[in-house]
């Protein structure tokens, strides 16, 4: 029998509260997710739907693999991983860039190789593939921002949102890579499986991209 709730990945945090937001005014409510528990399942009966919450840069390997039907994952994400799923909308929200920043008086020495610090080696790797740009890639985990200061790189490549934790570190922005924002992803067989309550939610989504 075919399983009758649609499963939602969410991506824990600010961004996934406005999201789910965005899914209770589509028509897909689930209130005990507002209670400020530390469950990380919920599910609304009536509505055939149950949320959980992962952690943002997991959502994609959730809907990959088919442990969620459907989820919300930011393009950064989408481009860093490459995961196999059909990116269904632009939710408009969780608007930020990638961007290439260093030290304001960062100079480019040509004649060695220019060391980057990333969490997004894929995306780094592609960029400068594609400029010419021979790099030396080092792979962080967090805190990319303190790389440049410390000398242990030449530049990072990171999401800049506000801005105000390059500024704070004295870093500015040298090149932007992308535009990014929360897209709404689905794994490839249940959007061939659940194909209507799926749709449904898009066009209700798409709606409230519109308002
Ligand atoms: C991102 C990014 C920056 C910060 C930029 O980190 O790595 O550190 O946000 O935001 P700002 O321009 O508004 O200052 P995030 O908060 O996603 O946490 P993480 O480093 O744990 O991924």
């Amino acid at each position: 029998m075919m399983e009758k709730y649609l499963n939602v990945a969410l991506p824990k945090g600010r961004l996934g509260e406005k999201v789910y937001a965005m899914f209770d005014r589509a028509g897909f409510p689930c209130p005990a997710i507002l209670d400020n528990t530390r469950k990380l399942i919920f599910e609304n009966e009536e509505r055939h739907v149950r949320y959980f919450w992962v952690k943002p840069s997991d959502v994609a390997i959730y809907v990959e693999r088919g442990a969620a039907d459907i989820g919300v994952a930011g393009k950064d994400i989408l481009l860093e991983y490459e995961p196999d799923v059909y990116e269904l909308l632009d939710l408009g929200c969780g608007q930020c860039r990638m961007a290439v920043a260093a030290k304001k008086d960062f100079k480019d020495n040509t004649k060695r190789p220019l060391r980057v610090a990333t969490k997004f080696t894929n995306i780094a790797s592609r960029y400068y593939l594609a400029k010419g740009r021979d790099i030396d890639l080092i792979h962080l985990t967090g805190s990319i921002e303190i790389a440049p200061i410390l000398g242990l790189s030449d530049v990072i490549v990171d999401i800049v949102e506000t801005g105000t934790t390059l500024k704070e570190n004295d870093l500015e922005v040298k090149e932007t890579i992308f535009p990014i924002s929360a897209r709404l992803i689905a794994n490839k067989s249940s959007y061939k499986f659940k194909a209507d309550v799926i749709e449904a939610l898009r066009e209700n989504l798409e709606k409230e991209t519109q308002k």
